[in-house]
């Protein structure tokens, strides 16, 4: 059995900065924020919470999907930013969605977290532990920031994105899927600080693993770039996107983004672009998308998944 995506949510709040507000509290500009990283915009909550957002987000996917809560069997929510150590953010999705009959849990794993998620949705359809899952991607991110560090403040948003996977009769795709705890003080945030990081470093591990993630996880499952309709990356930044499509001889017009609009979003990242895509009608069943992940740990993978 493999886990098929029937239907997919989101939610951003309404709430925004764009650049130029920025560059009046921190020293930067419009042109250097968008020509080193694309972004123009973040959304920031005001009132909203990671989980607040992950149930809006829940919600509409729910709704796409046409299944109601009581079949959901598994909720993972991946998230680094949760309201509270516990109980866990999935189990709060969980009681306001009344997805009673859901084992529910919460998954850290930074950027790539979405991914992971995604593989172990895959991991317990194909053991037949479960039939339908929601997963959901959810951060608030602006919470975790210093809004004093132009280094970091310019480059995250708050977002959640979610999908429903159903289990249906198919061939569970191979996946690569990595760690390197070693590398971890690139990318970090200790208890009650804020999120710091080495920009340079990052950029390099980025553009050099998940070229190679992807062209490992195509030929684990003898396919060529040419099969592939998306190539849905974690949206961190654009010219990280760039230089792997670059790396990869593949053009760019296969690199959906939407950084623009929300800055890095972390694990909420690729599920908001999923379900942008699918509500514009760009996703056709049957066609192949690699889903590719990257942040702190640090960890990194790519996996296919047929939509
Ligand atoms: N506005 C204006 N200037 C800034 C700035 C900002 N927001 N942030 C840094 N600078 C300055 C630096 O102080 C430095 O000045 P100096 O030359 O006088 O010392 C200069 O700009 C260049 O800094 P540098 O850090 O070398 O810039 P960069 O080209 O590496 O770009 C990032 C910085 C963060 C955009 C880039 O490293 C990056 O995209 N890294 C990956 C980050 C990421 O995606 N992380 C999440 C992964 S999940």
């Amino acid at each position: 059995m493999i886990g098929k995506i029937c239907g997919t949510g989101s939610y951003v709040p309404v709430e925004y900065m764009d650049n130029h507000e920025l560059s009046r509290t921190v020293e930067t500009s419009d042109e250097w924020i968008r020509e080193r990283t694309g972004i123009v915009k973040r959304h920031i909550a005001k009132e909203d919470t990671t989980v607040s957002m992950a149930v809006k987000a829940a919600k509409q996917a729910l709704t796409d999907s046409e299944l109601c809560e009581e079949e959901i069997d598994l909720l993972i929510v991946s998230t680094i930013s949760s309201n509270v150590i516990l109980p866990c953010t999935a189990c709060e999705v969980q009681k306001e969605i009344h997805a009673i009959n859901a084992t529910c849990f919460d998954l850290n794993a930074a950027c790539t977290g979405f991914l992971f998620a995604y593989n172990t949705a895959q991991a317990y359809i194909a053991a037949g532990m479960c039939k339908n899952v929601l997963l959901i991607g959810a951060e608030c991110l602006s919470t975790l920031i210093d809004w004093k560090d132009r280094t970091t403040c310019i480059l995250f948003g708050d977002g959640a994105g979610a999908v429903v996977l159903r289990a249906e009769k198919g061939n569970l795709y191979r996946t690569v899927s990595c760690s390197d705890g070693r590398k971890g003080t690139a990318l970090t945030c200790d208890m009650g600080d804020y999120i710091k990081m080495n920009g340079q470093e990052v950029f390099k591990f980025a553009v050099r693993q998940v070229p190679e993630a992807i062209a490992g996880v195509l030929k684990e499952n003898n396919l060529k770039e040419e099969d592939i309709a998306h190539f849905i990356l974690h949206q961190a930044n654009r010219r990280i996107v760039e230089a792997v499509a670059r790396r990869m001889n593949v053009e760019l017009d296969k690199f959906p983004m939407n950084l623009q609009e929300y800055g890095n979003t972390s694990s909420a990242s690729i599920p908001l672009l999923l379900d942008e895509m699918n509500r514009q009608g760009k996703l056709k069943r049957g066609q192949k998308l690699i889903l590719a992940g990257f942040g702190a740990g640090l960890s990194w993978g790519a996996s296919v998944l047929e939509w």
